[in-house]
């Protein structure tokens, strides 16, 4: 594959293939010189219409530690506010000998089209409410370090539904990994047409976190996007911790051995407890370590030349 837009472009072996390079740059990471001279002589540029935390600093890491130039840009401050079009700011970057673009934006599908344009490569970032790839991938490689063979292994995912790229990602990775995975929204968050879709994808839909909890290895919080919500957020807070909430009651259903999972950022208090974040079955800082090595290992095997090694 030449880009990395959506978890459809990989197999099942691609995958594979990503998390066992990353296995390796995990090791990268905890060494005290991280430098690796993978991308030598190749300019990625981290452009980032939308806000980020974990997804642009382990991107920015990951380009430093394989030795890739790099050049950060926001859509704030660039001159798209000065009425300059997309394509023809991306086009002056790729004349300025970009290779790699890893870009954020929050229209749905905002790099597919730009992938139509350049010539380099375009990793995306997340999209909109489409899909946020290198967040399933990490997933899956936390879940994997863990767990092992994901084969068989049973994930809930749970939250705003309806506005995450996340959970798009996932059901398409954990399907392809032989995951069978449960999601869970009040109705007000579940996406229209969730039926259909997950007779397509292969999974199962439901409104009751109460009963998915125990049968779950991982439990996966997703975060109340209220950015996204223009006509208010409904249920209420306090009705959805009720109903859908990581509350210390509900650890009490989790199974001993089971996973607790969050891409963030966190809405404590609203979507997870601080007792289900910060307690023994939480990876979420595990999945933001990983990240790092995860990208390092897609943008190794999307952007390294040909002879390269890691
Ligand atoms: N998980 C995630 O995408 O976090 P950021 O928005 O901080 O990148």
């Amino acid at each position: 594959n030449k880009h990395l837009l959506s978890i459809n472009d990989l197999t099942r072996e691609d995958i594979t293939q990503i998390l066992d390079t990353a296995v390796q740059m995990h090791e990268v990471q905890h060494r005290d010189i991280k430098k690796l001279p993978t991308l030598r002589g190749r300019t990625v540029v981290n452009f980032f219409f939308e806000d980020s935390t974990r997804t642009r600093g382990s991107f920015e890491l990951a380009e430093k530690w394989l030795s890739a130039d790099s050049l950060n840009m926001a859509g704030k401050g660039s001159s798209l506010s000065k009425g300059e079009s997309l394509r023809d700011t991306v086009m002056n970057l790729q004349a300025m000998g970009v290779d790699g673009f890893v870009i954020r934006h929050m229209a749905s599908g905002a790099q597919q089209q730009i992938a139509s344009w350049v010539s380099g490569v375009v990793i995306n970032a997340g999209d909109g409410t489409h899909e946020h790839p290198t967040q399933a991938l990490l997933d899956a490689y936390t879940m994997r370090r863990e767990l092992g063979d994901l084969d068989g292994r049973h994930v809930v995912i749970c939250g705003d539904l309806r506005h995450s790229r996340v959970f798009r990602s996932n059901v398409l990775c954990l399907a392809k990994l032989g995951a069978t995975v449960t999601v869970v929204a009040p109705p007000t968050l579940m996406p229209d047409g969730i039926r259909t879709w997950a007779e397509r994808d292969g999974f199962t839909w439901s409104y009751d976190f109460d009963a998915a909890i125990p049968q779950a290895d991982v439990v996966m919080m997703l975060r109340v996007q209220k950015e996204r919500m223009s006509g208010g957020f409904f249920p209420t807070p306090r009705e959805y911790i009720a109903g859908f909430g990581l509350t210390p009651r509900r650890l009490e259903l989790m199974r001993d051995d089971a996973l607790i999972c969050h891409p963030g950022p966190m809405n404590r208090g609203l979507e997870i407890s601080s007792d289900a974040a910060d307690g023994a079955r939480s990876v979420i800082l595990d999945q933001v370590s990983g990240g790092v090595a995860v990208r390092m290992s897609v943008l190794y095997h999307l952007l390294a030349g040909e002879g390269e090694t890691a």
